[in-house]
């Protein structure tokens, strides 16, 4: 039988899970379904990485201990993972004595293969990748990934001959495993062999300016370096090093193509570069197979950023799940993120495909055709099934093409597939009408097999939607008169006509009631007066604004036009507000920061170079809808339009402008600002308005209305 091993990265427990965690374990979870639906002997891994200077620093700060830090947080995934059924075989934490024997295990290995020595070591390091960088690497000093400043360290460290692997690595690169790319999507490959062909450098392994390690053996004063540490959970949850290594055998990839045994790493493409370099190497060296294939996905992107608790742009899963339940989550980050690419994540689009896809989609169906059954044949599925039709044939496609887009990681394929079975079945009703047949003739057996089809579409469906959204898809098995099986349904059960005849059907209210979006912003918002950024906020009013900025990243204060503007809004502080509300302003008008330099004014200021003025991008953007904040006099909720792209703005403008005024209008946007939150509404941007001298009433610039949406600004 195949054997699979699934593992998730583990994860940092230096904050709670967001988004962009439950992703990847959304996904893994939703491949180890579909493995286990085809019967194969699946193994599944999560866990927490608790050790390095990340947690180190969060315990000093918080005058604890890191191991209460990770005690803390290591739960709260835990509990989440639960909460989204989430069946995980095992969840490893890098503190537990079963890691700790393992890594010095695998450091035994490595050290009788003449691959450590010690040497001194200075560089920048960022504590958010727990990684050094070349200074090349740098943007103005900042991490690529996380946008926070490096910082240089110097220490004596152990390292390891990673230069030796190249040749293998690169071969690893060319050949793949059993068949198959060592790394997917291809572009990630290529980005991977490319590190490598440029040439490797050996790599710190230990380190002596922290404790909050495993000790490294035989150096006292060194911890092993967290990333070491880290990627050996992968064999550390099997049992290696422990002596019982019967795991080891049964999942990890014996080498030498016998048997069929895959192991996959399941990442983030931020830590691409330490699962299919760092790792293999480490394993070439201690003499252990490397794993079949490591898989990279996109960034959940919150404002073109990635979400990272770095960057303060995380969304939690909370409110979402509290208001549309645990599969409708699921469902939408399997469903909107073309994998392997970047995805923005919205409210906006969460509801809308929330409608789209499983109130009036799924939902609906089920609903129309369980009610049509019942009410045809006494409450009971029907008594005859037919085996010709194109609901069957609609079926059988959409199984296959689902279980290629599993067998190939495309799971917003395997997500269309399921909506496209769904609207096969709502087109058949549409063009057989039973509603009118029953009237007509009653409770026929031609009547039978046209609700015999379509439940049984939708049993297929439900079948197909079971890694993606299990509870949902047991639901509506229960609905339509068909038990759920307790470990999940399998291959043989897309067989056609598997639905009990003369079964009863369960009525019962919306399986995704429709959203109100209007409603749920509302009630959302009332709740939520917290800024998008996780900046401090310093005597925050109680609309949640910072009057002083707190020292604004880079890329913000790049943001604010010259002369248009006051400089560097502030973290948390609507960018529209701030670019058009007078300067005398009470509490809702933002300040400029006081440390901020007066050097953006028309009056005198320093320069900026052309290319950071292009860092701005400035659109045309059309006003479609308007309305007036509620106890704000100056401030106007905007719903504007940016070419394809829809947006919500707030801007100080609501004292020189009605709403009528301003639907219809073309207006200059800042389209690439840090989103902020201003009486409880998030402000995607920033109007651009002058600020009329002795009254500082705002005044739009004015934009020929010929001028398409979106068209840019230079
Ligand atoms: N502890 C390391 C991993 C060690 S694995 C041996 C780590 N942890 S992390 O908490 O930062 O989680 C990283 C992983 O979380 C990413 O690789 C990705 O799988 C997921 N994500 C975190 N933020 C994400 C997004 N914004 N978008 C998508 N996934 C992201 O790195």
């Amino acid at each position: 039988m195949p054997r699979r091993y699934l593992t998730t990265p583990i994860y940092y427990v230096n904050d709670r899970p967001h988004i962009g965690h439950l992703y990847t374990t959304v996904v893994a979870d939703a491949l180890a379904r579909f493995h286990r639906f085809l019967g194969e002997d699946v193994r599944f891994l999560t866990g927490t990485d608790e050790h390095g200077q990340k947690i180190e620093k969060v315990a000093r700060a918080e005058g604890t201990t890191p191991q209460a830090v990770a005690d803390r947080n290591a739960p709260t995934f835990q509990r989440l993972w639960k909460r989204f059924e989430v069946g995980n075989d095992d969840f490893i934490r890098t503190t537990e004595a079963r890691h700790r024997r393992g890594v010095e295990a695998l450091i035994a290995r490595l050290d009788a293969a003449g691959d450590l020595y010690v040497a001194s070591h200075e560089g920048w390091y960022c504590v958010g990748c727990e990684a050094f960088y070349p200074e090349k690497d740098l943007l103005d000093g900042r991490c690529p990934t996380h946008g926070t400043a490096a910082e240089w360290q110097k220490e004596e460290n152990v390292f390891f001959r990673l230069s030796r692997y190249a040749d293998r690595l690169l071969s690893l690169y060319e050949k793949g495993v059993d068949g198959r790319p060592f790394v997917y999507p291809e572009t990630r490959l290529n980005e991977v062999r490319s590190f490598v062909a440029s040439g490797l450098k050996d790599l710190s392994v230990s380190r002596t300016s922290i404790q909050w390690g495993i000790p490294f053996p035989s150096r006292p004063g060194h911890v092993v370096y967290v990333w070491l540490d880290a990627l050996t959970n992968y064999l550390t949850a099997l049992g290696f090093g422990s002596g019982d290594e019967g795991l080891v055998a049964r999942y990890w990839p014996s080498g030498d193509g016998r048997g069929d045994v895959r192991a996959v790493h399941l990442v983030g493409k931020d830590i691409l570069r330490f699962h299919a370099v760092y790792w293999p190497a480490f394993l070439m060296s201690a003499g252990v197979p490397v794993p079949s294939q490591v898989v990279s996905h996109g960034w959940w992107l919150r404002d073109q950023m990635k979400m990272s608790k770095s960057v303060g742009n995380v969304v939690r899963p909370d409110d979402l799940v509290e208001s549309f339940g645990v599969d409708a989550l699921r469902w939408h980050l399997l469903a909107e993120m073309a994998f392997g690419q970047d995805a923005s994540f919205s409210d906006e689009s969460f509801l809308a495909r929330y409608n789209a896809d499983l109130a009036n989609g799924l939902g609906n169906t089920l609903s129309r055709v369980v009610r049509m059954a019942a009410d045809a044949f006494g409450g009971k599925t029907p008594s005859e099934r037919c085996d010709d039709n194109e609901v069957m044939r609609a079926a059988a496609k959409a199984a296959s093409d689902w279980r290629r887009a599993f067998e190939s990681y495309r799971l917003q394929e395997a997500a269309d597939a399921i909506r496209a079975l769904v609207t096969a079945i709502d087109g058949y009703l549409t063009a057989r009408e039973p509603w009118k047949l029953v009237k007509a003739e009653g409770a026929t057996p031609a009547l039978h097999r046209i609700h015999h089809n379509a439940l049984e579409g939708l049993r297929v469906a439900a079948v197909l939607l079971w890694p993606i959204a299990p509870a949902a898809s047991a639901e509506v098995l229960r609905r339509i008169g068909c038990a759920a099986p307790e470990a999940g349904p399998r291959e043989g059960d897309l067989e056609w006509g598997r639905i009990p005849l003369g079964a009863p059907l369960v009525p019962a209210p919306p399986l995704f009631p429709r959203a109100d979006a209007k409603a749920y912003f509302a009630a959302h918002d009332a709740h939520k007066e917290t800024p998008v950024t996780d900046q401090p906020k310093p005597g925050a009013t109680p609309d949640g604004v910072a009057p002083s900025a707190p020292s604004a990243p880079s890329a913000q204060s790049a943001n604010s036009p010259a002369g248009a503007a006051p400089a560097a809004p502030a973290a948390g502080v609507p960018a529209a507000a701030a670019a058009a509300a007078p300067p005398s302003a009470p509490s809702e008008t933002p300040s400029t920061s006081p440390s901020a330099p007066a050097a953006t004014s028309a009056e005198g200021g320093a320069r900026i170079t052309i290319e950071e003025f292009f860092r701005t991008d400035l659109r045309v953007a059309e006003v479609i809808a308007a309305e007036k904040v509620e106890r704000s006099k100056k401030l106007m909720k905007l719903r504007v339009r940016i070419g394809e792209e829809e947006r919500t703005l707030v801007a100080g403008i609501a004292t020189a402008y009605s709403p009528e005024q301003l639907v219809g209008r073309k207006v200059v946007v800042v389209a690439n600002l840090a989103p902020a939150r201003l009486m409880g509404i998030e402000s995607n941007g920033m109007v651009l308005a002058a600020s009329l001298p002795g009254t500082g009433e705002p005044s739009l610039l004015a934009v020929d209305p010929s001028v398409p949406s979106g068209t840019k600004v230079k």
